[in-house]
């Protein structure tokens, strides 16, 4: 990983490493010599590198969750027959978020005081974010959201950074390809979830975009909550607003009904679901009238690297499937990035001497400095606050197969 040393305000209060002498070395290698060659393939051996998968696996956030569960067990199996850090094997520990802050906070402490993990994947909802991460950020534990996509989740704390790009970057791609399947939209209706951070967020990008980026009429703005499950108020005002695109911030549950409600009211124009609709799970919530619908990704499954092929193969072998969706990919990159990351500190100081608060801040200066990730996101790093640095962006349209089950198709490339 080629590493660029530049001047980092968020990284001027750690870059003395402190070692405390009275800590244990809780990741002290033990058993059989290591077989694994580093960065290859290979056995490996010694006690495992424990790290934390932190999602929603219960709820209806779990419509989400269960996407990164998938994308974080392809990693974990994939790393660890590649050698995994320099020949240890990392540990994935799955503490269950939930949907809720309490969630969210209750799994991250389990990940710090109970699992003792080097860094922390999660939690789902930026929501959960705004709420858990300053606990691991308090703790010195480095978190990386896989798919929090509203403004400020990575000025949270030093500890924080993201894999999953913020909304300002990948949502007004879905209004400019709405254009394109319809160069005579004028009236655009938009509708958000109210008590849902990340929802709030992208709806102001979405609302921003409409009117000052391509001066159309924002004809009404309803809202929601994530709970919800009737939508004939919210459907019937922004239908009887005559609008030509509509465009919903919600979760998938929420935001999926709508979709389905829209229709079976009538809607027959173009609609755009925010990054929330991101999964396979929403397909059998709106069903055949998922058809259609327009959605901005941060994942390609067409990308040409190897790395994506190799994610893909380890997605087909799980989903018989070869397309996986956006959160799966990120989970995946962002197991990716601790892995490489370890991997550069230990070829550095092995990390069988070091202590884990050392770990950690090393894990989250490693992150920082500015190296280069090869992921099946594209390449990727980090920017001196943590937001993730990337190339290509996407957008997908719905295609349904069968009644529940459907296709994220790329239309466009940004
Ligand atoms: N992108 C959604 C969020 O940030 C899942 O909450």
């Amino acid at each position: 990983m080629r590493q660029h040393q530049t001047f980092n305000p968020k990284l001027r209060e750690r870059t003395v490493a402190v070692v405390s002498a009275a800590g244990l070395l809780l990741l002290a290698a033990c058993g059989a010599p290591t077989a694994g060659a580093p960065g290859g393939s290979g056995a490996t051996s010694g006690e495992p590198i424990p790290i934390c998968f932190s999602v929603a696996q219960t709820s209806n956030t779990a419509l989400l969750g269960q996407d990164q569960v998938v994308g974080a067990k392809i990693a974990e199996k994939y790393f660890n027959d590649k050698g995994g850090v320099n020949g240890r094997p990392i540990k994935l520990f799955y503490e269950d978020t939930a949907g809720d802050e309490n969630g969210a906070i209750n799994a991250f402490q389990n990940c710090i005081n109970k699992d003792k993990v080097v860094g922390i994947v999660g939690p789902t909802l930026s929501q959960q974010a705004f709420a858990a991460d300053k606990i691991a950020d308090a703790a010195k534990v480095p978190v990386l959201g896989p798919s929090n996509t509203a403004a400020g989740i990575p000025q949270i704390g030093e500890y924080v950074s993201r894999v999953s790009a913020p909304v300002a970057v990948v949502a007004p791609n879905a209004v400019r390809e709405a254009l394109k399947q319809n160069a005579n939209i004028k009236n655009v209706a938009v509708a958000f979830a109210q008590n849902d951070a990340f929802s709030k967020s992208e709806t102001g990008t979405f609302q921003k975009t409409v009117t000052e980026t391509f001066k159309l009429n924002l004809v009404t703005v309803q809202t929601f909550q994530t709970t919800d499950t009737d939508f004939t108020t919210q459907a019937t005002n922004l239908i009887n607003s005559k609008p030509e695109l509509i465009i919903i911030s919600g979760l998938a549950a929420d935001g999926g009904n709508l979709v389905k409600q829209l229709r079976e009211l009538g809607y027959k124009g173009l609609m755009i679901g925010g990054n929330g609709f991101n999964t396979t799970q929403v397909f059998p919530v709106c069903q055949a009238q998922c058809d259609g619908l327009i959605i901005a990704q941060a994942y390609a499954p067409g990308l040409d690297s190897a790395i994506n092929k190799d994610f893909i193969a380890g997605y087909d072998a799980e989903k018989k499937s070869k397309l996986p969706p956006q959160l799966t990919a990120q989970a995946f990159t962002a197991v990716q990035v601790f892995v490489d990351s370890l991997k550069a500190i230990d070829t550095k100081t092995k990390l069988s001497g070091m202590q884990l608060a050392d770990i950690r801040t090393a894990l989250n200066q490693q992150m920082l400095l500015g190296g280069k990730y090869d992921t099946p996101l594209g390449p990727i790093s980090f920017d001196k606050e943590g937001e993730i640095n990337q190339g290509k962006f996407y957008v997908a349209q719905v295609k349904m197969t069968s009644g529940t089950e459907g296709n994220f198709n790329i239309i466009g490339t940004y």
